[in-house]
């Protein structure tokens, strides 16, 4: 068991000496968990060969997952990538920002932090205390989301806190986290990319700037046997809440009237809207993502809600709407399936 220091830093400025503390404790080795404005990453330096050793430890699973490095300026990637004309532009229009670019590799970048590919997934966070240490630290850092496996991704102090106290030097609570869900990762192949997890950054948004934006099979729907993914992290076991969870596929009016049947079941939960909370009987156990039109919102609340759930054991059953697939929605909806393990109901 390690002491774990949780530091308070809401912003950079003003806390310039914890800061410096963190930056250090990273440059020695150590891991220190950071508040991004996706989700809560678990750093280590990713020049160093025993990051990603250290890294999965903490998280608590063997793998050979390749992690992304993080940089406080897009140019920043040059010692560690192969970049190019389109990497800079997508750069120029979503960084610092809630985008993943996948690269060749350079050398200084070691095998165990991409998994031994040959190619190097890299970002640029928004969030100013990410971006005040990893430019304190001056080193790139590897950061995994900050949950023990098994877990939603953290979008709160409180979420890494039950997960890695005693597991890391150091945890950084920046407050909640902005968009509450993973980054888009795109690879780029010269001026085209292949979409391979859908985040804030848009499909849309990517078009405008890639010649041409394919969307990896493993986004929308489930891996056949024996194929193999375009980025290992598709091939692990997702995240499953301990209810079995269903998405309902239908006129919203008539999902509210199909959830509302199943609500005199009492072991079963809702994953609903604000706007129908009245309706259901008092007691049933409704953890509400948003209002209906605000997909923000939704993302942003979704793993705590998920956590939530899985705090109540007496809930074996989850119902949910299926999201729409446009602008945002594609990454509610792809979090969201994952975690229903693809089980849709229509309505
Ligand atoms: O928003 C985020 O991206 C957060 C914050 C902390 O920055 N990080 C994050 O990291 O979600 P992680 O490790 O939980 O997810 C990274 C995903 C994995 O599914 C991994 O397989 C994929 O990125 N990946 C990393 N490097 C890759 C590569 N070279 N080629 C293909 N996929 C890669
Ligand atoms: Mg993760």
């Amino acid at each position: 068991m390690l002491q774990t220091e949780i530091l308070r830093v809401p912003s950079p400025i003003g806390h310039e000496a914890e800061i410096a503390r963190a930056a250090a404790l990273l440059r020695r080795g150590e891991l220190v968990v950071f508040p991004t404005e996706t989700v809560y990453g678990i750093g280590g330096n990713a020049t160093d060969e025993n990051a990603a050793r250290a890294i999965y430890a903490a998280k608590g699973r063997p793998s050979d997952n390749p992690l992304i490095i993080h940089i406080a300026r897009p140019e920043d990637a040059e010692p560690y990538a192969v970049t190019s004309e389109t990497y800079y532009a997508l750069a120029k229009t979503f960084m610092p920002g809630p985008l993943t670019v996948i690269l060749p590799r350079k050398d200084t970048v070691p095998l165990s932090v991409t998994g031994g590919l040959e190619t190097v997934a890299v970002r640029c966070p928004a969030h100013p205390v990410a971006n005040a240490l990893i430019a304190a630290a001056g080193v790139p850092i590897a950061a995994p989301s900050a949950n023990r496996s098994g877990k939603p991704s953290p979008t709160c102090a409180a979420h890494v806190i039950e997960d890695l106290d005693g597991r890391v030097s150091m945890i950084i609570d920046g407050g909640e986290c902005e968009f509450g869900l993973e980054s888009t990762i795109i690879k780029l192949d010269g001026d085209e990319g292949t979409l391979l997890r859908p985040g804030a950054v848009t499909y849309d948004a990517l078009c405008r700037i890639c010649r041409r934006v394919q969307i990896a099979p493993a986004v929308l729907s489930m891996l056949a046997e024996g194929e193999r993914p375009i980025s290992p992290g598709m091939k692990y076991r997702h995240y499953a809440p301990n209810a079995a969870l269903t998405l309902l596929d239908g006129d919203a009016d008539r999902v509210l009237d199909y959830m509302l049947e199943q609500a005199k079941q009492p072991d079963t939960g809702f994953l609903c809207y604000d706007e129908e909370c009245a309706h259901f009987p008092a007691g049933t156990p409704l953890f509400s993502l948003g209002p209906r039109n605000d997909l923000r919102v939704q993302s942003k609340r979704l793993f705590a809600a998920l956590r939530l759930a899985d705090g109540c054991p007496a809930i074996r059953k989850l119902y949910a709407h299926l999201p729409p697939k446009e602008g945002l929605g594609l990454a509610l909806y792809n979090r969201i399936l994952r975690a229903a393990a693809h089980q849709i109901r229509k309505i």
